[in-house]
């Protein structure tokens, strides 16, 4: 794992976006993954500046969200869907068919993860994933539990991660309780990672990430078994390393 410590959460952003980039310059239809949440916000705001200055073209670039919530519509505010309208796709070149997210509404959520998956692999894969850490370790929705989860499934939050989403929302209760999340095995097949993890509050499961032992209690932690996963910190997250 290579890991950057840098002072500014909006220098991380614009480190990220040249990855994606050059990846987008080597290869124009290359396949992205994206995340929600606060931590890809500075990348998705620079790369939307690189589209701007006619740098980054996305119109033949794939892309594949980690998750989305189960039970609440792909129109409402807190969807990942609208997220990544909102603060990417809608302001980048990339064409409505080439975006996947994890359809939630799905009759058959089963048949849903399998053919995430599917879909992933008949693009020969995701060139480059940028993923956030939970609190408590997680990668996508894949939380501490006994296992690593191999491909995309439906999971139940725990309660510190609906404590964490609880700020997106008016209250707790709103928060939905279950959510479609791409696997640990779905992840790992990422050809190449980025990683963020910013503030104090990332500090312990990025030092369980990075210097722990490989354990399902810490789902960012196989991270350490991929061969290029790049992670970027600023001090406050890099503090206990
Ligand atoms: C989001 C996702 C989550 C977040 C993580 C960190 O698609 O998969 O794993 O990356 O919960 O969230 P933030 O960045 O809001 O601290």
């Amino acid at each position: 794992m290579k890991v950057h410590v840098f002072k500014e959460e909006t220098a991380i952003g614009k480190a990220i976006s040249l990855l994606f980039a050059a990846k987008i310059l080597e290869k124009p239809d290359c396949v992205i993954g994206m995340a929600t949440g606060s931590s890809p916000l500075p990348t998705y705001q620079a790369l939307t500046e690189l589209y701007e200055q006619g740098i980054a073209d996305f119109s033949d670039v794939r892309s594949f969200n980690l998750d989305e919530y189960i039970g609440i519509d792909r129109s409402h505010p807190q969807s990942y869907y609208r997220f990544m309208q909102d603060n990417l796709f809608s302001k980048i070149n990339i064409k409505p068919e080439n975006i996947r997210i994890p359809n939630a509404a799905a009759e058959d959520l089963e048949q849903e993860c399998l053919s995430y998956d599917a879909a992933i692999d008949a693009t020969g894969g995701i060139d480059l994933q940028i993923l956030g850490i939970g609190g408590n370790g997680h990668i996508g929705f894949n939380e501490p539990c006994d296992h690593f989860p191999a491909g995309t499934h439906s999971v139940a939050l725990t309660e510190s991660t609906i404590k964490a989403n609880t700020r997106f929302f008016e209250s707790e209760d709103e928060v939905p309780r279950t959510a479609i999340s791409m696997g640990i095995g779905s992840i790992m097949k990422a050809k190449e990672i980025v990683m963020v993890a910013t503030g104090t509050s990332k500090a312990e499961a990025v030092k369980s990430m990075i210097q722990g032992k490989v354990d399902p209690m810490c789902p960012a932690s196989i991270l350490q078994f991929h061969p290029a996963v790049t992670v970027f910190l600023d001090e406050a997250a890099a503090s206990l390393l």
